[in-house]
């Protein structure tokens, strides 16, 4: 699919961006010890870091700054905020809180205790370690599509709803504090799930009687492909298709950081009153007080704004199929990505890309830096050094089974002609990709080590002498 439908929006500011030069970029990685997480955003020209918080926003959310209300209790943006997400989710009560992994924090601390299990179709790393951190397990049960790169299917985000049951037929009601669902399937590569599965998940909860929560962040993305692709759905508009979501629903977390268009907050919403009053007194000790949860009242009002604007069925076109392009454009090229495109990153199989790199020396890594040498362009890793570890007993390692490199595409930021030079970049690695090395590891934290991580590359010759 070439970039064929152009910005819904125009531009009216900008923000200047530079691409060093190839000196320059030499340094800059050697500084950061091959590490983009340590690269200043200053010495990126495109970056594809996340789609998280870096979205642009409107002239009506810049002009919502000017109309902040900075009280300390009752602002009047936090009328608009609750209303707003009251309109278009459906939950009675809610709380805001400065970003999505809050909403989890507080969720997941009243709820779940040790020994307890929450499924989902693939839990994000912060939902994740925020259910483990209080003792709970974290389980994935994503459709087996889900979880092979090259198999097409229209809604790989969706659950595997005979494992579910098997799950609640086999654990006793206490151990599931609540259910959660991700929409889309960001972990799973931004896949979305179909209002059918939802809609078979939800009545397995009622069924059984637990609670079901949504992880909401990009949840206007979901509901486009799902008037797409869903047989029935393509003559709904996105907010009737949102609400049918929601109603299945007993609650949600949401970062606005991602389909919120803000640069930072989020809320977590539910029918439950007593849940929701026993979480404001949660929120006041970590966050803050209930009408402002963590934010200035002027971000309650981007927010506000940004979720009915993330709606509206132009922009939600333009989005998908931007990066629905992007990712065409690159597989046109003979790179192999996950299949079909998700809709906020393109992810590169990097272990196919660069067989010659063994996992151990971090191919996916590898190309991160590729790009960065190439064009200053800032990818992720989800690979070996984002999951890899250590078996406690042999010390030996174990690799997850991709080795990806995401290029999360921010919202309304960058231009079709900015993701053809990322495109063209990506043409010129293929082509000397044989050359590019892998990487070892020279220092590590014991925790989340991808954001801290030192490397070194390993020349060409000795790499071949280590396999
Ligand atoms: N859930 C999902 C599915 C996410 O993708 C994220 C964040 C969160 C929860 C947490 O939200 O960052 O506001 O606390 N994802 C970002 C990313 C960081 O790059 O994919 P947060």
């Amino acid at each position: 699919m070439p970039f064929d439908f152009p910005e819904p929006w125009r531009v009216k500011v900008v923000e200047p961006i530079r691409r060093p030069e190839p000196d320059e970029r030499e340094e800059r990685l050697r500084a950061a010890g091959f590490n983009l997480f340590d690269v200043p955003a200053e010495a990126v020209f495109i970056d594809l870091l996340t789609d998280s918080g870096t979205s642009a926003m409107s002239d009506s959310q810049w002009a919502g700054l000017m109309l902040g209300d900075e009280s300390y209790a009752g602002a009047r943006n936090f009328y608009n905020f609750e209303q707003t997400v009251k309109e278009i989710f459906g939950f009675p009560y809610l709380v805001p809180v400065h970003q999505g992994r809050v909403a989890e924090n507080l969720l997941f601390s009243t709820l779940v205790e040790p020994g307890m299990i929450v499924p989902n179709n693939n839990h994000f790393d912060t939902t994740r370690a925020n259910i483990e951190v209080n003792g709970g397990a974290a389980l994935d049960l994503v459709i087996e599509e889900g979880k092979h790169p090259e198999v097409e299917h229209p809604f790989k985000g969706d659950i595997d709803l005979e494992k579910v049951r098997q799950l609640f037929e086999e654990t006793p009601r206490e151990r599931i504090p609540l259910a959660m669902m991700t929409l889309t399937n960001n972990s799973g590569g931004g896949q979305p799930v179909s209002l059918e599965n939802i809609r078979g998940y939800s009545e397995l909860c009622r069924e059984f009687g637990i609670p079901f929560y949504i992880d909401a962040c990009r949840f206007a993305e979901n509901a486009y492909f799902i008037q797409q692709r869903e047989p029935g759905q393509g003559k709904r508009s996105i907010p009737e298709i949102v609400k049918s979501i929601f109603e299945l629903a007993d609650g949600c977390t949401m970062s606005a950081k991602k389909d919120g268009l803000a640069n930072m907050g989020g809320f977590l919403a539910s029918r439950n009153t007593e849940l929701i009053e026993t979480i404001k007194q949660r929120l006041i000790l970590i966050e803050g007080f209930p009408t402002y949860g963590g934010l200035a009242g002027r971000d309650l009002e981007a927010v506000a704004r940004g979720l009915r604007e993330v709606l509206n069925p132009e922009y939600l076109r333009f989005r998908i199929s931007q990066t629905q392009a992007f990712g065409s454009r690159i597989a046109g090229l003979g790179i192999p990505i996950i299949r079909p495109v998700g809709g906020h990153a393109v992810y590169i199989d990097a272990k196919k890309f660069l067989p010659h790199i063994p996992q151990a020396h971090f191919p996916a890594q590898a190309l991160v830096v590729a790009l960065y040498r190439q064009g200053a362009i800032r990818g992720v890793e989800v690979g070996s050094v984002m999951f890899g570890r250590k078996d406690p007993e042999s010390g030996a390692d174990i690799f997850p089974e991709l080795e990806l490199v995401r290029l999360a595409v921010p919202r309304r930021v960058y231009t079709n002609t900015h993701l053809r030079y990322v495109c063209d970049c990506l043409e010129e690695i293929r082509d000397l990709r044989g050359q590019l090395k892998g990487l070892r590891m020279t220092y590590e934290a014991p925790v989340l080590r991808h954001f801290t991580a030192d490397f070194e590359e390993i020349e060409a010759v000795r790499q071949k002498e280590l396999v």
